[in-house]
């Protein structure tokens, strides 16, 4: 109902997880851990569209050696809050990744069917190396394992938004990562 609609999204949060400064220093951290690693490389990083767009855009300007970027856009959950294991490529990479040093960003490890299958799709392409840097890990939703080579936060098994998180497309422009009030699911039945 339009008139329930609050006019800020973070009206509709009832508990925040990661504060916009606890996420920044995280950003920070692996930025660094990533530009030293990569130093001499010709390192790609490729980003799963929508949600990792803020990740991305902080965590490219915290890694600062010289770098590419590509996208992926991948079908998700629609206004559902739980994967249905089926993925789908919507969009694929702009330019070929072999013999390419590969690191994939993505907000969130949560069943691992999304990032199990993209970087199987990666795989075939034959980048010279292939890492996998991830902002938030819910390992007690895991079903099918997936080795994170950069983790920012384990999460406990909520579903969250902010920082590119969405619920049905809303929130991804929270500044933190949070827990939506209980009442805003009765609102998208
Ligand atoms: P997976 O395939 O179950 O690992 O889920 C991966 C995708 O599901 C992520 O890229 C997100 O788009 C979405 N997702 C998983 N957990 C959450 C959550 O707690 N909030 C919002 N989106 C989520
Ligand atoms: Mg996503």
């Amino acid at each position: 109902m339009a008139l329930m609609t609050p006019a800020r999204p973070a009206d509709d949060v009832g508990e925040i997880l990661l504060t916009a400064e606890q996420i920044a220093a995280m950003v920070a951290q692996l930025g660094r851990r990533i530009a030293a690693d990569y130093q001499g490389k010709d390192l790609v990083l490729v980003s799963i569209l929508k949600g990792a767009l803020p990740f991305l855009a902080d965590l490219m300007r915290a890694t600062q050696i010289p770098l590419a970027l590509d996208f992926l856009e991948v079908s998700s959950y629609g206004a559902e809050t739980e994967s249905s294991g089926v993925v789908r490529i919507l969009k694929d990479l702009a330019q070929p990744i072999e013999g390419r040093d590969v690191v994939v960003v993505e907000d969130i490890l949560d069943t691992g069917h999304t990032l199990s299958y993209v970087l199987e799709h990666l795989r075939g392409q034959r980048p010279a190396s292939l890492r996998l840097c991830v902002l938030l890990d819910k390992p007690a939703r895991r079903v099918i394992p997936v080795e994170i080579d950069y983790r920012g936060f384990e999460i406990p098994d909520k579903f969250v938004v902010g920082y590119g998180l969405d619920y049905a497309e809303r929130y991804r422009n929270l500044p933190f990562v949070g827990v939506l009030k209980p009442e805003v699911y009765a609102r998208h039945p």
